[in-house]
């Protein structure tokens, strides 16, 4: 059998009465980036808390890399937290550490001691999102939007995650800085061949970026596929995210047949195509 980078199997997640995932099932290839789209409160974040094992389902297993999430023991399950890196939302940056520390963190905690050793990495995570060495001594508070997603987006790659989780990466990004994002991710994606996960909203990125999409609604996974098998799906919810004018215009060069007429790579590389 092959072993998928991630396996959902059956799952069913519920808190008290209230049931959020009702027989989710899905399988994610080595290389590949999910997002993960439905109505506010539908589960998403649940379902990424589950992947990496900080929620367990009702019922139902995950597996990641081959190992279920439930089984692992607490030292395996350590290792596969630290193949896993995570933008949580709302993770913020250690608001009293410099950007330095904050990158160093996960390092630190691993119990590397080496400096020379951490500077290097941590100067290499900063080159790589972007900045300059002489961020590196500014708190969190100094930065805006856009360079706090990178310091966070670095502190999440530096201990090099086979998976990486990233939870809505561009909200409350403006239009630029996420267009900014979202080449950045895909030039990583693009060196370093990690699998993600993540949850978005944005078409630009479930367009250029993602590889499979999922659709969360009515407690199911109501769309799995391609952007383009899921573009054809008949749900409600999948007709008013995905075919209102705005998505039309987005999605206008995706033949139905999973072809793209513009290129699927790398945001900003997206041609227009001529209908003359
Ligand atoms: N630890 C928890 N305890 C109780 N209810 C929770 C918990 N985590 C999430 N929920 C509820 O589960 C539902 C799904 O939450 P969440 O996964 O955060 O949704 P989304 O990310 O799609 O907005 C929400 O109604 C939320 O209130
Ligand atoms: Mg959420």
């Amino acid at each position: 059998m092959t072993e998928y980078a991630i396996r959902m199997e059956h799952i069913w997640t519920s808190f008290g009465d209230k049931i959020v995932h009702q027989d989710i099932n899905l399988c994610l290839e080595h290389g590949e980036i999910l997002g993960i789209v439905g109505a506010s409160g539908c589960g998403k974040t649940t379902l990424l808390r589950e992947i990496v094992g900080l929620q367990i389902p009702t019922q139902g297993e995950v597996f990641v890399m081959g190992r279920s999430v439930k089984d692992v023991t607490a030292s395996h399950g350590k290792r596969l937290l630290n193949n896993c890196g995570v933008l949580f939302q709302k993770g913020a940056l250690f608001s009293v550490l410099d950007v330095f520390d904050n990158i160093a963190f996960p390092l630190r905690e691993l119990g590397i001691k080496d400096e020379e050793f951490i500077k290097r990495i941590v100067f290499m995570k900063l080159a790589m999102v972007g900045l300059s060495a002489q961020d590196a001594w500014l708190k969190p508070a100094d930065l805006s939007g856009g360079m706090i997603k990178r310091v966070a987006l670095a502190r999440t790659m530096v201990l090099e995650p086979g998976l990486l989780l990233l939870d809505e990466p561009t909200s409350g990004l403006d239009p630029i800085l996420s267009e900014d994002l979202v080449g950045l991710l895909s030039q990583l994606h693009r060196d370093l061949k990690f699998t993600a996960v993540m949850v978005t909203h944005d078409l630009d990125i479930l367009r250029d970026l993602c590889t499979k999409v999922a659709v969360l609604a009515d407690n199911q996974l109501v769309a799995f596929g391609t952007l383009a098998s899921v573009l054809s799906c008949k749900h409600p919810f999948v007709e008013s995210f995905f075919h209102n004018n705005r998505a039309r215009r987005v999605f206008q060069y995706i033949a139905k047949d999973g072809v793209y007429a513009a290129s699927p790579q790398g945001a900003g590389e997206v041609q227009e195509v001529s209908h003359g």
